[in-house]
């Protein structure tokens, strides 16, 4: 049987007078313990071990309210009471003289009058007069006070004097009563009989320190082992959201497989999102119900040239062969100011500045949309937007980079799927298993002739643009993107670090 300190310690005092029943008091006192946890619990593994028979009953316990603890620091109302009126001059003892004073507030003075004319005090044509002899007030005054004391870590109603509870019962908010269990101690035969030399107190060492290794006491003491299984609080420190982790994520393995990241701003024209697309001007997208066109700027310049290229482009298919969408082109509609749609913009921006360099870019920023907000739609969201533009680059390149990409996500699981865009061919849709589903995370394809001649791009050009928010809701497990976003700290706080 393995007996820890404590145990040890009442055991020993428990065996000083073995045939008596010990209450709390008791074994704090003779076990030296302030605690009355440690008898708890040390009581408990005695009797586990049947060296000890504990035995309970039910009793009222009556603690403090708020009033009695506010009592016990500011004094009694009729204490306070009292010191003033025996502080005051016979003609400045009135009611009135009470009610201006400081001592007690309005609704005080009013309860006050009945608790000074319980100690003896009389109220002669408004003014109170002290009873000739003080002493007994000054007793009963002394004893409230420390009734009180006693209920601080609550008493046992037996153990409290029965009229100054009945007193104090009457009395708001100053006591309060709660059911609780007292608990008694006795020896069994066995703990009477345990041998002296088994309860001698070892050292217990329940942390290691510099301190403790100095010496030579902890050769001979006991280890406390460490319970790893413990719950333990989790540390709840600062950390960034888990859309930036994610994003970080999602930017180091563009990098780490060469690409180099480039930016653009939220407001562009309708040319650049969607003309240098080659997305036609009657096309649905561009509907004001669909996109944020902006009063302010209302149009933006765009250089002649490339509107010249576009309209020839758009109108008859310019130069590459292509018949191009027929009617006739607006530039009006064109310089129309608005929030990009999607990061395509940035991408085909870039291929319009440097259209002899090959390059591998990526970007994550932010679209607008017109949408209704619901479980997978936000009018705000980003996109993971990027290009290769090399000679030889081709669809097996496009398919191999964005299934690399995913894999390095953590889902290996890719498919592509016809689809169309107005801006490439052939297009694509991508799709990623998860949880045994196929889920559409965006669009790719090899950007058409008609994007590319007016840029003046020297080689092919694999494209593609993908859901930032629809990736974070797998990773995060989420069946509502709104959740990325409404600040629940209690979410945040649980989130796995990306
Ligand atoms: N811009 C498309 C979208 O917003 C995605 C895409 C990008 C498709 C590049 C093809 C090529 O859904």
């Amino acid at each position: 049987m393995e007996l820890s300190n404590n145990q040890k310690r009442m055991l020993k005092a428990l065996r000083s007078r073995p045939d008596e029943t010990w209450g709390l008091d008791e074994v704090l006192a003779e076990c030296g313990w302030d605690d009355q946890a440690h008898v708890a619990g040390a009581g408990l593994g005695l009797a586990e071990n049947g060296l000890v028979g504990i035995e309970a009953s039910k009793t009222t316990v009556w603690s403090l309210g708020p009033e009695g603890t506010a009592a016990l620091e500011n004094g009694l109302l009729e204490q306070r009471l009292w010191d003033w009126l025996e502080g005051q001059n016979t003609d400045t003892r009135s009611m009135k003289d009470l009610q201006n004073s400081e001592v007690a507030s309005k609704q005080e003075s009013g309860i006050g009058v009945g608790l000074l004319k319980g100690l003896g005090c009389a109220l002669d044509k408004g003014a109170f007069v002290l009873p000739e002899l003080t002493d007994a007030a000054i007793v009963t005054l002394v004893a409230r006070k420390s009734f009180l004391e006693q209920c601080v870590n609550g008493a046992g109603e037996s153990d409290l004097d029965a009229e100054l509870l009945a007193h104090f019962r009457k009395r708001k908010g100053l006591i309060e009563s709660t059911e609780g269990t007292t608990r008694t101690w006795s020896l069994t035969d066995a703990g009477r009989r345990l041998n002296d030399s088994t309860l001698e107190e070892r050292l217990q060492v329940v942390q290691i320190t510099p301190e403790l290794l100095q010496g030579e006491e902890w050769r001979e003491a006991d280890f406390k082992p460490y319970d790893v299984e413990l719950d333990a609080p989790i540390p709840a420190g600062g950390r960034p959201h888990p859309m930036m982790a994610l994003t970080e994520r999602i930017r180091s393995i563009f990098l780490e497989m060469g690409f180099d990241e480039i930016d653009g701003d939220f407001v562009q024209t309708a040319g650049w999102n969607m003309d240098a697309l080659f997305i036609p001007q009657d096309h649905p997208a561009r509907e004001m119900q669909d996109t944020f066109y902006l009063t302010n700027p209302e149009k933006i310049d765009i250089a002649q040239n490339f509107l010249d290229d576009w309209t020839a482009i758009h109108e008859r298919g310019g130069e590459t062969g292509s018949t191009g969408w027929g009617g006739s082109f607006s530039e009006d509609e064109s310089k129309k100011g608005l929030l990009r749609t999607h990061t395509t913009v940035n991408t085909v921006r870039y291929l319009a500045e440097t259209p002899d360099v090959p390059c591998r870019v990526f970007g994550i920023g932010r679209v607008f949309r017109k949408e209704t907000l619901d479980r997978t739609h936000l009018p705000e969201f980003h996109q993971i937007e990027g290009i290769i533009m090399e000679p030889g680059a081709s669809l097996p390149m496009l398919v191999t980079t964005l299934k690399t990409f995913y894999e390095k996500m953590g889902y290996p699981e890719v498919r592509v799927r016809p689809a169309y865009f107005p801006y490439t061919e052939p297009s694509l849709e991508v799709e990623v298993k998860w949880r045994g589903q196929w889920l559409e995370l965006g669009g790719a394809g090899i950007f058409r002739p008609e994007v590319t001649e007016p840029l003046g791009c020297k080689w092919p050009v694999c494209a593609w643009g993908m859901g930032l928010e629809r990736l974070a809701m797998l990773v995060l497990g989420l069946d509502d993107i709104r959740q990325l976003y409404i600040s629940d700290l209690e979410w945040l706080r649980n989130q796995p670090l990306l």
